[in-house]
């Protein structure tokens, strides 16, 4: 392996890194009844399918619904059409940068797939990623236009919703990419940064994905209650057995029954809601798109069939 192989897809690019203390300077106000944000699509057109058709099942009831994706809505659609449906559709609603998009808006030398994988993860896990993201920007490239839209979004956002501070990051409050609000991260026992956090960004909420595994967090910090929900993918299974994406939902009303987590924030339910799309569909249209013995299908056709190796009682720090 080459130093360039070991640094690509490890590495956090300079460009990707924030202030905490600059995330909720302006918050936004958010006045819908319900607050979808979803991360870690993964260019599955089932699963928006399914996200859009819950949303309207709520709107069809009298409430107002915002779709927000959390970034990282690309990665397995690397095929002219649906690169263009997935985005399209997407941008459609409100959206925020994940790494696969910042690195298909504008490709970082080095940067690989920019996923800053941690040493846990395996090098042929990253290497594979890296090529997953080279056929994915050769497909970007011939769609400058949606490039441009990918380039404006922004990198967080902070909304004033049932009367909580909620920062939806794609990956940390320090990167687009971190890690510090992942399952092996809250494991680690990571308490004191995460209180840092919430002192330096005054959030009451924050809400993430990047590292593909959920997890809810409540705590108190400088006497307030806060909460992080990690959604992990909306896209792909989370839960061993389960082959169900996941969102996080955050609403007025109380959480839906067939959700894998919940607690109340406030007035507000928080919630990780299961994305129960069509698996037989997404699973022959993915196998098209990657065959067997391609980098995604050796990297993620298990985990997209089975789930990973987290039970719902693991979802709870
Ligand atoms: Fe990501």
């Amino acid at each position: 392996m080459t130093d360039t192989a070991t640094t690509e897809g490890r590495t956090c690019p300079l460009h990707y890194r924030y202030r905490p203390g600059q995330l909720c300077s302006q918050p936004e106000t958010c006045d819908h009844d319900v607050l979808y944000v979803i991360g870690g699509l993964y260019g599955n057109p089932f699963a928006l399918d399914e996200v859009e058709r819950m949303a309207a099942a709520e709107q069809a009831i009298g409430r107002r619904v915002k779709l927000l994706f959390n970034g990282d809505f690309n990665w397995f659609n690397a095929d002219d059409e649906l690169f263009q449906v997935i985005n399209r559709r997407v941008l459609d609603h409100d959206a925020m940068l994940g790494n696969v998009e910042y690195e298909l808006a504008h490709p970082s030398d080095g940067a690989g797939c920019g996923c800053a994988y941690p040493e846990s993860v395996d090098n042929a896990v990253v290497e594979r990623s890296n090529r997953i993201m080279l056929r994915l920007q050769a497909v970007a490239a011939g769609h400058p236009e949606i490039q441009r839209r990918l380039a404006s979004l922004a990198r967080w956002r902070c909304l004033m919703f049932g009367g909580l501070k909620v920062l939806a990051l794609h990956g940390d409050p320090e990167s687009l990419a971190g890690w510090g609000l992942s399952q092996e991260s809250f494991r680690a026992g990571n308490q004191a940064q995460v209180a840092e956090w919430f002192r330096q960004t005054d959030a009451d909420v924050m809400v993430c994905s990047h590292t593909c595994l959920p997890l809810i967090w409540s705590g108190n910090v400088a006497g307030r209650p806060r909460w992080v929900l990690n959604n992990g993918a909306a896209g792909m299974a989370n839960l061993a057995g389960d082959y169900r994406g996941l969102i996080t939902r955050l609403a007025w009303s109380g959480p839906p029954e067939d959700c894998v987590a919940s607690l109340s924030g406030g007035a507000m339910s928080l919630a990780l809601v299961p994305v129960a799309y069509d698996q037989s569909a997404w699973l022959e249209r993915f196998d098209q798109l990657w065959p067997a013995h391609s980098d995604a299908a050796i990297s993620y056709r298990e985990r997209i069939l089975a789930g990973a190796d987290l039970s719902p009682s693991g979802l709870c720090f």
